[in-house]
């Protein structure tokens, strides 16, 4: 279990709780964040309970640290992907919309879809020959490579989607099947296999582990990387993605709440994220045997100067259209524009080449 890392909060509390959007949100909320810092477990449970009642996207993350349920309601901005809260106000789940760590998985995906996994993948169909095989480890929805492969210009391209979430599968093949049915994906071009990726065997061309080490402490990192190396084809590459130091310093309040939310059973179990720097993660790369090791964020990428503005402040409908559920087709909130221009990833997105 990764340690939860709250002393930048603990040693000067009052540093936090004065700035508006600490306030704002217990406003909101009606919960005093003192009662989330507490050791009796009874008032944390109440607070959490409170807070999960009232939020769909703090009820998911403390239904599944890690699952594939938050960043999905990130991609999306469609809280119908969520389970229903008793009472629940959509305004305290604005307050975590409009936090930039949050906003940083929706700019991963729209990097993901638009720029980094098309360019990787048309390198990829120059140098081997297909069907190029990509295999997406702790897939979630495996959202991204749906979008991708909907728009391969007709490359034989086959993903092999592994999670053990049979919910995040499930929606995967609902929406791949719906693609398939209209013709948008080639027969046979995307699986979903309920499996461990410690469990999947290759060789695949290309890797991807999305949001799937951020929760994890380096050694047990360094294990999945290797993993990944091991069934890798030669001059194979692993795109892979990591939380990064930023996160833990320059969006407080959705640290601080990230970092509290136990689970229903225990209240006292928070979500520890591993905030690397970019040495510590292109050491791992390295120790697992990468090499053109290239560290991006989600806000400084090859392909980002020909997205526009639509693209880049846009959310994914696709989802919900093939679901039938409403969806204004725009945001429900984003960051403030001053905190945008700051163009500040919080979360590394690497290439790294098997030699
Ligand atoms: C934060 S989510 C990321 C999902 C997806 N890659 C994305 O980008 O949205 C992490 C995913 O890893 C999955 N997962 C956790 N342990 C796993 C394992 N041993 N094997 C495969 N998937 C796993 C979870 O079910 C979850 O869907």
């Amino acid at each position: 279990m990764l340690p939860v890392d709250t002393a930048w909060f603990d040693t000067d509390p009052q540093k936090y709780l004065n700035r508006p959007e600490f306030i704002r949100f217990q406003e909101v909320a009606g919960v005093d964040f003192m009662d989330i810092k507490s050791s009796d477990t009874q008032t944390l449970r109440r607070a959490q309970e409170r807070f999960s009642s009232q939020s769909i996207i703090f009820n998911e993350v403390r239904k599944e640290h890690a699952g594939y349920g938050m960043p999905f309601l990130a991609y999306t901005h469609d809280l119908g992907f969520g389970d229903n809260c008793s009472n629940h106000r959509q305004d305290l789940d604005k307050l975590f919309m409009v936090g930039d760590m949050f906003d940083s998985l929706r700019r991963r995906h729209i990097a993901l879809s638009y720029a980094i996994l098309p360019r990787q993948i048309y390198e990829l169909v120059e140098e081997f020959s297909t069907p190029l095989k990509i295999a997406n480890l702790g897939s979630g929805v495996g959202l991204d490579l749906l979008n991708v492969l909907q728009n391969a210009n007709g490359h034989a391209v086959q993903v092999d989607n592994y999670d053990v979430n049979p919910a995040a599968l499930e929606l995967g093949r609902q929406l791949a099947d719906h693609l398939f049915e209209k013709g948008a994906l080639r027969p046979n071009s995307v699986h979903y296999h309920e499996k461990s990726l410690t469990k999947f065997s290759g060789p695949v061309q290309l890797a991807v582990m999305v949001g799937v080490i951020c929760g994890v402490d380096d050694r047990l990192a360094g294990v999945l990387l290797k993993k990944a190396f091991s069934q890798l084809e030669s001059d194979g590459r692993l795109l892979v993605t990591s939380s990064n130091k930023h996160m833990q310093n320059s969006s407080p309040l959705t640290a601080f709440l990230a970092q509290h939310v136990g689970t229903p059973k225990d209240p006292l179990l928070s979500w520890g994220l591993n905030f690397r720097s970019r040495e510590t993660f292109e050491k791992l790369l390295l120790a697992a045997g990468f090499k053109d090791i290239k560290i991006y964020d989600d806000w400084n990428y090859p392909g980002i100067e020909e997205l526009d503005d639509e693209i880049l402040n846009s959310v994914d409908t696709l989802p919900s259209r093939i679901l039938g559920q409403p969806h204004t087709g725009f945001p429900l909130a984003l960051p403030p524009e001053e905190i945008r221009n700051l163009r500040q990833g919080y979360n590394w997105i690497a290439i790294a080449r098997k030699p």
